[in-house]
C-alpha cells in the first residue's frame, strides 16, 4: 500500500522470490490515499490477506494501527512491513538491515569504524540509522537542510553511538568520508540540493537509497566529485524485500539472482 504506488518494482521482485522458492504467493499494489489506510489495513485483514508492504507516505502513520510493533520498527518510528497473526496485526521494518545487508554482503563496504554521512533526515534517514549505529562505525554524522529535524534525531538516536548532526553547509571538511548516504527525497523530484562536495574525496563510496534506470542526480553529482563509487539503491530494495519475504513465508530468498534480473545492479 502506498501513494502513488503504480512505479513499485516490489510486485516483480515478489513473484521472482516466489518462483524461485516455490511459494505460492499473489502480490499486488494497492494505492490507498492517507485518509483511508486504516480502513484498507482492516479491510484486508478481514478478507485473508497475509502480508503487507507499507510505503511513502503511509511508513510513519501506519505505526498507530498495528497491534504490535518490533524494536526496529519502534526505534526508527516507521514500519514497512505488516502480518497478520490470530487476529493481530504484526509491524515491522525491514529497510535498515535491507541497507546493510546490500552494504556489507553484496557490496562487501565496511562499516565498522567507517565515518559515515547521511543526507536527509526524514522517514529514510530514521529507518537506517539504528541499523548504521549497531555497526560501530567510527562516526555518523547526520546534515540536514532543516536543521531542526536532524537535531530531532540525535535526541532519539544519540545514546546508540557516535552520532552528530549539522547544517549541509556545516559538514566537517577536515577529512574525507568514507560513505555518504542519500537519504533525501529530492532526487525523487530531480532536484540538487546544495550537498558538501568538500565530504567526498576518491576513496569515498556514495549509496543513494533513491533508484532509477538512469543515474539519480545524487550519483551524477558524487561522481563529478570524484568518489570512488555511486551506487543506487535496487540492491537495498531487494534485500528488504526479501527480508518481507522471510517474515511472511518464513523462507529466505537468494536475493543475487533477483538483482540481477532486475538487470539494475550497476
Ligand atoms: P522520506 O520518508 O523520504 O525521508 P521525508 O520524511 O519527507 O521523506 O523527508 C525528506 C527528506 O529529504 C528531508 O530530510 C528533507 O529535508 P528537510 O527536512 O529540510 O525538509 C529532504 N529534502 C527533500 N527535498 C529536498 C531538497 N530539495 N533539498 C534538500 N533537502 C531535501
Amino acid at each position: 500500500m502506498g501513494y502513488p504506488v503504480a512505479h513499485s518494482r516490489s510486485p516483480t521482485i515478489h513473484r521472482l522470490f516466489a518462483a524461485q522458492t516455490g511459494e505460492a504467493i499473489r502480490y499486488e499494489l494497492l494505492e490507498v490515499a492517507p485518509n483511508d489506510l486504516e480502513t484498507a489495513i482492516r479491510q484486508f485483514q478481514a478478507t485473508g490477506g497475509k502480508g503487507l508492504n507499507i510505503t511513502v507516505p503511509h511508513k510513519e502513520a501506519v505505526v498507530r494501527l498495528v497491534d504490535h510493533l518490533s524494536d526496529r520498527a519502534q526505534l526508527a518510528g516507521a514500519a514497512n512491513t505488516l502480518s497478520f497473526e490470530a487476529g493481530q496485526v504484526l509491524g515491522d521494518n525491514t529497510d535498515g538491515i535491507g541497507l546493510i545487508k546490500d552494504l556489507t554482503s553484496n557490496l562487501h563496504i565496511p562499516i565498522e569504524d567507517a565515518r559515515i554521512l547521511i543526507l536527509g533526515a526524514g522517514g529514510a534517514t530514521r529507518g537506517i540509522v539504528g541499523p548504521l549505529l549497531d555497526m560501530r562505525p567510527a562516526e555518523l554524522w547526520i546534515a540536514n537542510r532543516t536543521l531542526d529535524k536532524a537535531e530531532a534525531l540525535l535526541e532519539r538516536f544519540g545514546h546508540l553511538g557516535n552520532l552528530a548532526v549539522c547544517g549541509f553547509d556545516a559538514v566537517p571538511a577536515a577529512e574525507k568520508f568514507d560513505l555518504l548516504v542519500n537519504a533525501t527525497s529530492a532526487s525523487l523530484s530531480g532536484e540538487l540540493p546544495p550537498y558538501p562536495e568538500t565530504a567526498i574525496g576518491s576513496e569515498t563510496i556514495c549509496y543513494d537509497l533513491a533508484y532509477a534506470l538512469q543515474s539519480t542526480p545524487f550519483c551524477a553529482w558524487s561522481r563529478a566529485c570524484g568518489a570512488a563509487k555511486a551506487i543506487m539503491g535496487w540492491g537495498m530494495l531487494v534485500e528488504q524485500a526479501a527480508e518481507s519475504f522471510h517474515i511472511w513465508r518464513g523462507v529466505r530468498p537468494d536475493t543475487g539472482p533477483v538483482l540481477k534480473q532486475l538487470a539494475v545492479s550497476a
